[in-house]
């Protein structure tokens, strides 16, 4: 017969709470709080992995029917309530004082988060690239066997992958005498003109000057341009400005602004989704930092990083789908936007051309 307590193998998880600090006869009540607290954390982390292990194999096939991408979307939505809820946990750490961390911080060395293999599992499941992170070797900081099982767990390909071939194989991008690029850009280039308006008209207003804010149109302007043949376009994945490739980026462009159309609707609730996981991770970071500045102010952590500085800059650099984000600055009103060929339109709308 099941019984409650074994069936969550509770006799395990409460009794996992061995107290340093107790180990060494000066008893430090908060640190009851910072084990369970950590505990908690990666606890979800499991549950956030499972799911998304699982959202990588539905997407990881040469054709992801519509239910699995409904499906990879509530997932995705459920992992981000998850983050949501690890954001809001750290509120709870910070009822400790930096005093009543000092009492303790000393046994824990060098123990540091910056060991939690199932975060490093987390960042190559997502698709971090290597070459984005802030500190390249912090793999050394974990043992043989936790680097085996991190190569091992995050072997074959990640979410970005995944979403980033999904994407590619979008129809519809050129279709007999439509090509969405060609149209795209020109209403692109309308809006930009339009926003160049905008800025002249404000500034002759309020007496400002414009050249800022209308170099930052030009640059818009000119990083799109690059978008209009593969060979500039590679040249922007060579420097490191894109990772996705240009058909991908070209599908979230236009199931952006067609999002509206009952085909499209849950690829971009997907990649909604997805952007939404991308920033909670960047909270996550930024959260953990604000913590850590309160706790341990600039010092050095016990894992051997710069601490605050390091973890901020982790927060800033370590996005990973950022291509999809940056995109935000080409978005088209609707009244602006390329028309939809008939064919294309039927398609996306699931009606039949008569
Ligand atoms: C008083 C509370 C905490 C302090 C002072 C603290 C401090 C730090 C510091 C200084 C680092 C940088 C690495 C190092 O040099 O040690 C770090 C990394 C990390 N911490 Fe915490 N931490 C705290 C709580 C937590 C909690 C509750 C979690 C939840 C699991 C956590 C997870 C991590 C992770 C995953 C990293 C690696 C981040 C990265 O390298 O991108 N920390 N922590």
């Amino acid at each position: 017969m099941t019984y409650y307590a074994d069936y969550l193998g509770l006799d395990k998880i409460l009794n996992a709470q061995e107290l340093e600090s107790d180990k060494a006869n000066d008893h430090a009540h908060e640190e009851m709080l910072f084990i369970i607290t950590h505990q908690a954390f990666e606890l979800w982390f499991k549950q956030v992995l499972f799911e998304l292990n699982t959202v990588i194999d539905l997407m990881d096939k040469p054709n992801v029917p519509e239910s699995a991408v409904d499906l990879c979307c509530t997932r995705v939505q459920r992992v981000n309530k998850i983050m949501n809820l690890l954001c809001d946990q750290f509120s709870i750490m910070e009822t400790m004082t930096p005093l009543q961390f000092m009492n303790f911080r000393a046994y824990l060395n060098p123990a540091s988060g910056f060991q939690s293999l199932q975060w490093r599992i987390l960042e190559r499941k997502l698709g971090l690239q290597e070459d984005r992170r802030v500190l390249k070797h912090y793999t050394d900081a974990l043992t043989p066997e936790h680097r085996q099982l991190l190569d091992d767990a995050s072997a074959g390909a990640s979410l970005f992958d995944v979403v980033e071939r999904w994407l590619a194989r979008i129809p519809f991008l050129q279709m007999g005498d439509f090509g969405f690029l060609r149209s795209f850009t020109a209403s692109v280039r309308t809006m930009l003109d339009n926003d160049r308006s905008e800025v002249r008209r404000l500034s002759e207003m309020e007496g400002t000057d414009p050249t800022d804010a209308l170099a930052q149109i030009d640059r818009n302007e000119e990083s799109f341009m690059a978008f209009l043949n593969e060979e500039s376009y590679e040249q922007l994945r060579a420097e490191g400005k894109r990772r996705m490739s240009l058909n991908a980026t070209l599908a979230v462009l236009f199931i952006t602004a067609y999002q509206d159309r009952p085909l499209l609707q849950a690829p971009f609730r997907l990649l909604e989704a997805i952007v939404e996981l991308d920033r909670l991770v960047s909270l996550w970071r930024y959260r953990h930092t604000m913590m850590v500045s309160r706790m341990i102010g600039m010092r050095v952590g016990t894992g051997g990083s710069s601490g605050h500085d390091y973890l901020m800059q982790t927060a800033m650099r370590q996005r990973v789908f950022d291509d999809i984000t940056s995109l935000s600055s080409y978005i088209i009103p609707d009244k602006q936007k390329p028309v939809l060929p008939r064919e294309i339109d039927d398609l996306v709308k699931f009606t039949i051309t008569t």
